[in-house]
């Protein structure tokens, strides 16, 4: 079996967390992982960002940082290195080459986002603009592909006219990518706007040997055998049901939000990830907005009061606080009680956090 096959093979029969900007950082992707996700996507990361930036691992919780600008650009850990997918945002091959290059030890796959619909990226030549110009697009792909000795994949939307979109994924399949993602709405649809499954069956057809990947509207474990049975894609990746509750991927059922909520917390003080992050990520997943403990939470200001207004004061007192470094709390937060603590062991993050 040649190695690109078996390359294929990691996105056959899959349930994937998609790329999400500012939710999709580490300590979502690791309680991903941690309830049954096959592969995590990352927040895209614009090529130029990483470019540059310096990797610094943090010797208390293994968590690789690439920092810019005193900022982390991307943060990882040893722990999800087999299933970490590196999402980019390019326009240009050689940019996109020098950035997988400065990031390939670190993830397991290197995926383009040609669906973004965002003004920022469009105006800069990103995102769906590579979809209205597929010459640039199959030539980022094709130097990624020739140059970087890891998956490559990548993800569009539809077009209005399925001859349109069929000719353009002939023409990224023909780079010899390992896996496609497509979101099933067209760049001007809105996400409450319902996704168009039917649109990939055309597409599944035409690419008979390229794992083709279903992303929209898949909100509960049951989506994922309906969207394989009406689709034949093999594989499926959700974005916003893993936002609102991250045990979505558990085959068993999920969890009871607020569990979860408070899981996703504990991953967060446990990578040190920045409060900021934390907390948007947070209060766009926690259940009971009309409740007093989440004016509570959208109050608070470091994770010490993070921890409390979860009911996490102990974990916060007994672990936490050793762990969270500065570039992770707000200027503004109010000192904690930091001690020293033992570095701890990379496979021990998912062990610690076992529900
Ligand atoms: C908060 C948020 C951030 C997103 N960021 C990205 C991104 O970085 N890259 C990308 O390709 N898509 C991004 N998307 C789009 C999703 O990956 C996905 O295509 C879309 O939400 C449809 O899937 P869903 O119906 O499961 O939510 C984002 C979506 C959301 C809700």
């Amino acid at each position: 079996m040649t190695m690109r096959t078996q390359w294929r093979d990691r996105y056959r029969d899959g349930f994937f967390l998609a790329p999400m900007v500012r939710v999709g950082t580490l300590p979502m992707r690791l309680q991903a992982q941690q309830y049954g996700a096959d592969l995590m996507w990352g927040p895209e990361i614009v090529d130029k960002s990483i470019v540059g930036s310096e990797r610094v691992v943090d010797d208390k919780t293994g968590v690789i940082a690439y920092v810019k600008g005193g900022k982390d650009i991307f943060t990882t850990h040893p722990s999800e290195r087999q299933k970490v997918i590196f999402q980019m945002g390019s326009a240009a091959p050689e940019t996109a080459l020098t950035a997988a290059k400065h990031i390939e030890q670190d993830v397991s796959g290197i995926d383009l986002n040609c669906g973004c619909p965002k003004r920022f990226s469009i105006q800069g030549g990103m995102g769906a603009a590579l979809m209205a110009d597929p010459p640039r697009l199959c030539s980022i792909l094709d130097v990624l592909v020739k140059n970087i000795d890891l998956p490559i994949t990548c993800k569009i939307r539809v077009f209005d006219n399925i001859e349109k979109t069929l000719d353009l994924v002939r023409q990224i399949a023909a780079t010899g990518i390992s896996a496609l993602t497509v979101h099933c709405r067209t760049k001007n649809m809105r996400p409450h706007e319902k996704a168009m499954w039917n649109r990939l069956n055309d597409v599944v057809s035409e690419l008979p040997d390229l794992p083709i990947i279903l992303n929209g509207d898949i909100f509960e474990y049951a989506d994922v055998q309906r969207a394989r049975e009406e689709t034949g894609a093999t594989s499926v990746m959700t974005a916003r049901g893993a936002a609102a509750n991250p045990s979505i991927f558990r085959s068993e059922g999920m969890l009871p939000a607020m569990d979860a909520a408070r899981e996703y917390t504990k991953f967060a003080v446990r990578t040190s990830n920045s409060f900021v992050n934390t907390k948007y990520t947070l209060v766009q997943m926690y259940p009971e907005t009309k409740s007093e403990q989440f004016s509570v939470l959208r109050s608070v200001r470091s994770y010490k009061e993070m921890c409390e207004a979860m009911g996490l004061s102990e974990f916060y007192e007994s672990e936490g606080a050793a762990l969270i470094h500065s570039r992770a709390e707000p200027s503004s937060a109010p000192s904690s009680n930091k001690r020293p603590t033992q570095p701890i062991d990379s496979a021990d993050l998912l062990k610690r956090a076992k529900v």
